[in-house]
């Protein structure tokens, strides 16, 4: 079991312990104890399959290698059965065996910084005001929508969620709000002061590099209407006109360790670890940020995205940001606006959702309001920078403006069509999608490679992700076979076929908790808590192929016309994140400059050549009536 330590300063009202699902009694809690509980796949059936996911990505060379190491892993009585023992024990006696460890793995214990690596962000719709009372205005709104998303998420009024008919787990919509990650030496922890005696009834707002705490409830507890919380970011707005303040929030962008030390170091002084809690404690931080660099039309959703990643650099917005936020909303004076989230708590789709609702909630009309009371003048956040911590902010600086320079990302809106040509043809649009980038990959490199794609566990209690392995063997056939010019084209529509079927059927695997990926981690993980040497299985270059994600992709779906982007998992790879709607399909992909052989707007391009050709192939050879 994990422990995740309080920090001296700080006692919240909720540590969040693995993924623990908040004392709640009621609706949510009977929801919860409903569900099933993670499986443990069956060893031999992950082995086989495993097997099978590195054909297309290894050499014929490197796979008889692998497939002894696997035998002698499998064999009865071997190291496998005796760690699959193990992780079944752990199975019983835990709500999920796995999501300690994932959020240990994947998150708290990874040193890389959230910026780029591992925090997602959201590009909205441009939205249609032009100044500062427009920007105001809007954010005030959005403030509102989030607040009564709150509401449902306190009422446990939240509608369940279903995937293929199932319900989903809603833990993580109660990990979203309130909540903000702790850098630590070795190891982050995540705080949620959502519930407890005194629940955070304020937010962040952070303008000019300058950050203040708002309180948007009344003293009856309800909350502020847009109106009060227009006037109260007025009242913001007006005492951080200067823009000489150091860039505090730039600390959070570096690399963990680098931080974790830093963060002691700021917090020495009191006023500064009050204000540190205080942004910590917030509901969420709303960010005003400065105009983005004008651009054309074409590169402007590129340039968005890149400020939702990392906010431009240390002269732009970055310094807007208190990046270990689990939700940061931003609302520039142009009229761009999204969203970084830090990943530990959620996956994208809850962030998603939530945005969903608040989007709409800004488009109703807005009520006449009775006379407004006079407010507290919001209070402001005092930091006393030491030349200790002013170091420790060029340094930041420093490493940050290197990764806003190696960041290459390419938002492209693909025209076309959207999800409702591969149903139309009955093939499932993310599979469609999937063998598109498959296609777009091998057209670049002559060759498949490790494909990740998420795919949802919450149909589990406490489920987060597993993996859908996109390059598969069929994947590879209908790749190879796309532009031979001696293959009749029945045959490649019959491989494009297959290859989505064997997606399709990939993924409800994966949903169902029966993939590979997450069971190898438990496995590799049992040995080391068991304390026995690891398995050579995991010492292989075959396993190192196979977990080098040169494209890791996310579908997250949204109703509003948005995208999430995030960085690539590895130097010389592609991140790629979708969202398709009916007749349109928006992507943000991302490479690293640092690398040679990759290059975001080239893939779009190939993406997109792809998307048409297989569209082609489907209409030039209808499917049969009979
Ligand atoms: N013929 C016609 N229609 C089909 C079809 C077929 N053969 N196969 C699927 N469809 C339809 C579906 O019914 C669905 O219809 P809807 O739009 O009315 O809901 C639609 O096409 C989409 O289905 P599909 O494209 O197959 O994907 P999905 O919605 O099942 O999503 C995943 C697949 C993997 C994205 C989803 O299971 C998942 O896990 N999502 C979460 C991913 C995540 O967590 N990402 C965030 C990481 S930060």
């Amino acid at each position: 079991m994990l422990a995740f330590v309080a920090r001296s300063m700080a006692k919240p009202s909720h540590l969040l312990k693995p993924l623990a699902p908040r004392k709640l009694p009621g609706r949510y809690l009977a929801h919860q104890e409903g569900l099933p509980t993670l499986p443990v796949p069956p060893l031999q059936q992950t082995m086989d399959r495993y097997l099978l996911a590195l054909q297309p990505i290894v050499s014929e060379e490197e796979l008889t290698h692998t497939r002894a190491l696997v035998e002698d892993f499998r064999k009865p009585g071997g190291v496998g059965e005796r760690l699959q023992k193990g992780l079944e024990r752990r199975a019983k006696k835990r709500e999920n065996w796995l999501s300690d460890w994932w959020l240990k793995t994947a998150y708290l214990e990874y040193r890389l910084p959230v910026v780029v690596h591992s925090s997602p962000g959201v590009v909205l719709p441009k939205q249609d005001f032009q100044d500062r009372q427009g920007q105001l205005r809007f954010a005030a709104k959005l403030i509102e929508g989030a607040l009564d998303f709150k509401t449902m998420i306190d009422n446990e009024t939240l509608p369940v969620e279903y995937l293929g008919g199932k319900p989903l787990c809603m833990n993580q919509y109660y990990q979203i709000l309130s909540s903000c990650r702790i850098p630590g030496p070795k190891r982050d922890s995540v705080v949620n002061y959502a519930t407890g005696k005194k629940p955070s009834t304020h937010i962040t707002v952070v303008h000019n590099f300058q950050f203040f705490e708002l309180d948007v409830y009344c003293s009856d507890g309800s909350p502020l209407t847009t109106d009060q919380i227009f006037i109260q970011l007025e009242k913001i707005w007006n005492t951080s006109l200067q823009t000489n303040k150091e860039p505090i929030g730039i600390l959070t962008t570096n690399h963990r360790n680098s931080w974790a030390k830093a963060y002691n170091n700021l917090i020495k002084d009191k006023t500064n670890k009050e204000s540190v809690r205080s942004i910590e404690k917030s509901i969420f931080t709303i960010c005003l940020d400065a105009p983005i660099p004008r651009v054309s039309d074409d590169v402007y959703r590129s340039r968005v995205a890149a400020q939702m990643l990392h906010g431009g650099g240390s002269r732009w917005n970055s310094g807007n940001r208190w990046f270990d936020k689990t939700l940061q909303f931003i609302v520039a004076e142009d009229g761009s606006c999204g969203l970084v989230y830090e990943h530990a708590p959620s996956e994208g789709p809850p962030i998603v959702a939530l945005l969903d609702h608040v989007i709409e909630y800004t488009k109703k009309p807005e009520l006449v309001r009775s006379p407004m009371i006079p407010l507290p003048m919001p209070k402001k956040l005092r930091f006393n920078i030491t030349p200790d911590i002013k170091n420790d902010i060029e340094k930041a600086k420093q490493n940050l403006n290197i990764m806003v320079q190696d960041l290459d990302i390419k938002v492209m809106v693909f025209h076309h069509f959207g999800k409702n040509f591969p149903k139309s043809e009955k093939v499932s649009p993310d599979a469609f999608i999937q063998v598109a980038l498959q296609l777009a990959y091998f057209r670049m490199y002559g060759n498949a490679c490790a494909t990740y794609e998420s795919a949802s566990l919450r149909m589990f209690r406490l489920g987060r992700t597993d993996t859908i392995r996109s390059a598969s063997v069929d994947s590879l056939k209908f790749v190879q076979a796309m532009d031979n010019p001696g293959q009749q084209e029945q045959e490649k529509v019959e491989l494009l076929r297959r290859a989505a079927q064997a997606h399709r059927s990939y993924t409800d695997m994966a949903i169902k908790g029966n993939a590979i990926d997450r069971h190898l981690l438990g496995l590799k993980l049992q040995a080391i808590e068991d304390l026995v040497s690891i398995p050579e299985l995991f010492m292989d270059t075959s396993y190192a192929v196979a977990m080098h994600f040169n494209l890791s992709t996310s579908q997250v779906a949204a109703k509003t016309d948005c995208v999430m982007c995030y960085g690539p998992a590895v130097p010389d790879g592609y991140g790629v994140c979708y969202n398709p709607m009916a007749e349109h399909i928006n992507f943000a992909i991302s490479a690293f400059n640092s690398c040679g052989d990759t290059n975001a707007a080239q893939m779009a391009h190939y993406l997109e050549k792809a998307l048409l050709d297989m569209r082609l192939l489907l209409q030039s050879n209808p499917r049969s009536k009979l």
